[in-house]
């Protein structure tokens, strides 16, 4: 398995290009299974999870190809309805498969995504709302099975904004012609990117201004060509490393207000930074970081996705901060690895409160899932020697040539395999 050797305090210097969306590009992926016609989405990032959906469409029947960032997605015979568990239990987001498949079959057979590192990972409110659409949803060994005589339009309330839940029913009523009111919805810009490319198939979807979710959905709906919005969790994360490093270094081809909160919570840090239309400019800085409080929350919240790498920010900074994960259960993995470093962080239930230290030190640590990956891959940067990171496939998971983009702004960063690698 590849690892990063990084070697700490070198300068910053430069631009970092944002790809596209991770979290937008897997569900809008999955939308290909609404329509038999062509589909095509542009600035796809090549990350491994990207690499799964692509086998999970071809698993399902489609026939898929993947070149410079293009994906194109054509129907090649009959589609199924189950999915093999061995594509399942590599990524939680296969799950979103669910809403089409019920929809164009009135029924399918889905392994349950277990829980992962971040946590348990339940599915309730998913399948609460196919239940409200008018499927039976039941689990038997380990798979969840759906069907459905008709499904029918509906008014559903998510007991919580649950990201891949508001996606998975979005796709679903998209095909099941009336009216559904989705309530209490997830707010997040990737899904305003799944509506906008549900419009483009022919459905209608948008926000009726209550913060609910209005789509009217269709008997058929058509193909599209569609460009994924830029990745807003990348560009915070280059943000933050930029900052801890106190580097000098433009975050381009990015969408700042989807950043509002961060960006807020930088200049309040202390970090000079200017606010183009799509770029962010890290300016360098001597003065001390006034360590800050979060708490994460659902969009336009602080970004839960973006506490780990904040939180390697914060072991840098003058005083005493605190850091709330109110997400996920179990999201300070990262934490411990931090204080291997040097870094000195106190954790308990959701709140880790971090004491700022003059600079971190090098040492060999061990990702243990994609955002608390990068946020060690930042401490690295800024640490004094050299950081050995493993299991790199995290950041893989979610980060598009993460070595490439920080060696080109003066980052020192090898990727090598132990096991193949005489290094
Ligand atoms: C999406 O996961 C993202 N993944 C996650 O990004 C992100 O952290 C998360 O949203 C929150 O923003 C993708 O988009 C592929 P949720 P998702 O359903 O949809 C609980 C990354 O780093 N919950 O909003 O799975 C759940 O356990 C990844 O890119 C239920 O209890 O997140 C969690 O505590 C990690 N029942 C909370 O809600 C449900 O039926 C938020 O989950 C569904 C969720």
């Amino acid at each position: 398995m590849d690892r990063f050797l990084v070697e700490g305090g070198h300068k910053l210097k430069g631009t970092v290009k944002i790809s596209g969306s991770k979290n937008a590009c897997l569900p809008i992926l999955v939308a290909s299974l609404l329509t038999d016609d062509k589909f095509v989405l542009h600035r796809v990032p090549n990350l491994r999870d990207v690499r799964t959906t692509l086998k999970i469409l071809t698993a399902l029947g489609k026939k898929v190809s993947y070149e410079n960032g293009t994906v194109t997605i054509c129907a090649d015979g009959k589609l199924k309805n189950t999915l093999p568990y061995e594509l399942v239990k590599q990524m939680r987001a296969s799950f979103w498969v669910a809403g089409p498949l019920l929809a164009r079959f009135k029924s399918a057979e889905i392994p349950l995504p277990g829980g992962c590192a971040l946590g348990a990972r339940p599915v309730d409110i998913h399948l609460k709302g196919f239940e409200r659409l008018g499927a039976t949803c039941k689990t038997e060994r380990g798979n969840v099975i759906l069907s459905a005589k008709e499904l029918r339009p509906a008014k559903i309330t998510l007991r919580f904004p649950s990201v891949g839940a508001t996606q998975n029913l979005m796709m679903c009523a998209a095909l099941i012609p009336g009216e559904t009111v989705l309530e209490n919805v997830a707010k997040e810009p990737e899904i305003d990117d799944v509506s906008a490319v549900l419009c483009e198939m022919g459905a209608e979807v948008f926000n009726d201004g209550k913060g609910r979710l209005i789509i009217r959905g269709k008997k058929q709906l058509h193909g599209t060509e569609h460009t994924v919005v830029a990745d807003r969790i990348e560009s915070g994360s280059y943000m933050l490393a930029a900052a801890a490093a106190r580097g000098d270094v433009r975050v381009e081809n990015c969408v700042p207000e989807h950043n509002s909160i961060l960006l807020d919570l930088l200049q309040e840090a202390g970090v000079p930074l200017e606010i183009g239309v799509d770029f962010v400019h890290i300016k360098p800085y001597d003065s001390p970081l006034k360590p800050q409080r979060i708490k994460t929350a659902p969009y336009p919240g602080f970004a839960t996705d973006l506490q780990a790498p904040w939180m390697t920010l914060m072991t840098l900074a003058g005083g005493a901060s605190e850091v709330d994960e109110d997400i996920f259960e179990n999201r300070f993995m990262h934490a411990p690895e931090l204080v291997r470093m040097g870094a000195e962080i106190l954790t308990e239930k959701s709140i880790a409160r971090i004491n700022g230290v003059k600079q971190l030190s090098g040492a060999h640590v061990m990702a243990s899932d994609l955002r608390g990956g990068f946020a060690l891959l930042m401490a690295g940067l800024c640490a004094s020697g050299t950081t050995e990171i493993e299991r790199v496939y995290h950041i893989d998971r979610g980060y598009e040539n993460p070595e490439g983009k920080l060696n080109a702004i003066g980052a020192k960063i090898t990727r090598y395999n132990p096991d193949k690698d005489d290094f």
